[in-house]
């Protein structure tokens, strides 16, 4: 199969760059599952940007900065926050019901949405759709998709890897030619080629055992981009959000920071506050504290969770605001409006990434990822809530230009042989898989969560080398399925993860270690870059 683009993934980000493509471009947008299935679908509370005339683009860089704790990349910031409200006017004219405010119920201009308040941010400033944000986002773009006959959907199609020049053995200049793609539901790897390739594939949370995130949130793009020669950035800065429902049956359920936005308290059983004590923002400061804090917290007293109490609001107001994290809490028997609700943090978003420029362009030619697989500069240690849906749209956006601006200078065809799976066999000892899913995700967890030391992340280094050496070689042994693909991806990125964890000597943001347990100002600006190709394993 051939097209100008290939897109991997249907998230937030894949979609907007697909719309922003010319509609003479022949484009395959593939989804390893059902086509809303993935963390954009999930977003609560909303997508951060300018568009209320107290509010200032200078305040949401000082902001973004602020959360970053130093490793910003200030442009970066400038020009995604400075795209924010085009950003909101671009979604809104393609459809998107966000909330407005009561007086302007019928605008259709940004300046008269109604605004949330999210931890960090010193300003409402969080464009919503009630507390569903991501399903209105998803829902409408889909729509678009549907209807434009240059797109090709692909839904049940996982990527196995991309295909590149270098692979093929050629030598020089390294350049993506498209992936190799499994169809699930034929069990049938397909060659998928490409002009462009675009990994727009999410975060890799799911390389927790607690977690936000959908099940799809394995890191795949990551893995692939790093297998193909891509350099990652920052990956130690995996973000845990502070306020996850805390029940034995619900799983990944959280409760968007709107709510503390909104006058929401953290409470610890004896129904005192405690965030106060550690930072005089409160329970608004910025995510890295509060779950640091909460952790801080379950330890000190050997308790299973904290409290998230709203109950002091009408009840009329939490049903408008939050009716659907509202019906969830009631689903595990809380009523939020009569009582506090008990909350865990949990894995929620990937700071580090794929390294690419202002455009989205990674280490190798015609290969783009936006998206939470990226890392642009936006987020530094620590991404400000509500950051990621900008950035999706903005380097959807910027992504298409160049792709637009490099349409009309095809490169030589290059011969792509068909995936050769003569040598494997099926497996008759799937329970590896399923051992090996659930031993990365636990001692991750354990060894390389909130807070780390350096015994901790080498004890997780020995445990995940062992495993990458039996992931490998049951990989080249069997026919391949769904659950091995994401298992090889998810411990690579967990490698990938320990190796940045245990460069950086020092902790800032979201990476806090109890041996360098000050930030070192010689390390601001300093982020961790692993490269492929200077330095393989
Ligand atoms: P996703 O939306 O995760 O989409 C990934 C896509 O890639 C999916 O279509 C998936 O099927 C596909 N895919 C993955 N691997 C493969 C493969 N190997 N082959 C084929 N397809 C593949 N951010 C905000 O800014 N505001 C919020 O309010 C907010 N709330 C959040 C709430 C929750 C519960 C969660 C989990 C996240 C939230 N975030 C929020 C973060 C934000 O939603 C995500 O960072 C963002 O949606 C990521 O979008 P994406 O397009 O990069 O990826
Ligand atoms: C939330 O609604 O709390 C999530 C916001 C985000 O992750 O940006």
């Amino acid at each position: 199969m051939h097209y100008d683009v290939l897109i991997i993934g249907s998230g937030a980000a894949g979609l907007s760059l697909a719309l922003s493509l010319p509609k003479r471009v022949s484009i395959a947008i593939l989804s390893k599952d059902v086509l809303n299935e993935g963390s954009t679908y999930y977003a609560q509370g909303g997508i951060s940007a300018v568009v209320d005339n107290a509010d200032s683009i200078e305040s949401h860089v000082t902001d973004t900065l602020t959360a970053g704790a130093g490793l910003c990349d200030e442009a970066i910031v400038t020009q995604v926050v400075s795209k924010g409200e085009e950003a909101i006017q671009w979604l809104m004219d393609s459809g998107v019901p966000f909330t407005r405010n009561q007086n302007t119920p019928n605008s259709n201009k940004a300046s008269d949405l109604h605004l949330t308040r999210e931890g960090g941010h010193s300003n409402r400033r969080v464009a919503h759709a009630d507390d569903a944000s991501g399903k209105a986002v998803e829902d409408t773009l889909l729509e678009q998709v549907h209807a434009q006959e240059n797109i090709a959907l692909f839904e049940h199609h996982i990527a196995i890897d991309l295909i590149t020049t270098r692979r093929l053995g050629h030598t020089r200049e390294n350049r993506c030619l498209g992936a190799y793609v499994l169809n699930r539901k034929e069990k049938k790897v397909i060659t998928f080629s490409a002009d462009f390739t675009v990994l727009a594939t999410g975060g890799a949370s799911k390389v927790y055992l607690y977690t936000s995130n959908p099940d799809g949130a394995s890191g795949d793009g990551i893995a692939m981009g790093w297998r193909a020669g891509c350099r990652v950035a920052n990956m130690e800065f995996m973000q845990f959000h502070p306020t996850c429902l805390y029940h034995p049956h619900a799983k990944s359920n959280l409760i968007t920071e709107a709510v503390r936005g909104e006058g929401g308290r953290l409470l610890l059983p004896d129904g005192s506050r405690f965030m106060q004590n550690y930072d005089k923002r409160g329970e608004l400061a910025p995510r890295d504290i509060v779950a640091r804090t909460i952790d801080h917290e379950m330890k000190r007293l050997g308790i299973d969770s904290v409290f998230l109490d709203i109950s002091h609001k009408p009840r009329d107001f939490i049903l408008k605001h939050f009716p659907n994290v509202f019906a969830s809490c009631e689903s595990f028997g809380y009523d939020m409006s009569k009582e506090p609700v008990p909350v865990v943090p949990a894995a929620h978003y990937t700071c580090g990434g794929l390294m690419v420029d202002s455009d989205g362009h990674t280490d190798i030619h015609k290969l783009y990822a936006i998206g939470e697989t990226s890392f642009t500069g936006l987020h530094g240690a620590n991404r400000l809530a509500s950051n990621s849906l900008l950035e999706c749209i903005v380097y959807g956006k910027s992504c298409a230009e160049d792709i637009i601006k490099n349409l009309d200078n095809p490169l030589p065809k290059v011969n792509i042989p068909d995936w050769d799976d003569s040598r494997v066999t099926d497996s008759d000892e799937r329970v590896v898989i399923n051992h090996n899913w659930d031993e990365v995700r636990r001692f991750m967890w354990d060894y390389v969560g909130i807070v780390r030391t350096s015994k901790r992340l080498a004890r997780a280094r020995n445990r995940i080398e062992l495993l990458l050496k039996e992931i490998d070689e049951y990989y080249v042994n069997f026919n391949i399925t769904a659950d091995l693909i994401e298992l090889r991806n998810l411990a690579e990125v967990a490698r990938l993860i320990i190796r940045s964890a245990q460069s950086r000597k020092e902790s800032r943001g979201l990476h806090y270690t109890l041996d360098y347990p000050e930030s070192d100002p010689l390390l601001e600006q300093v982020n961790s870059i692993l490269d492929p190709i200077r330095r393989p394993y």
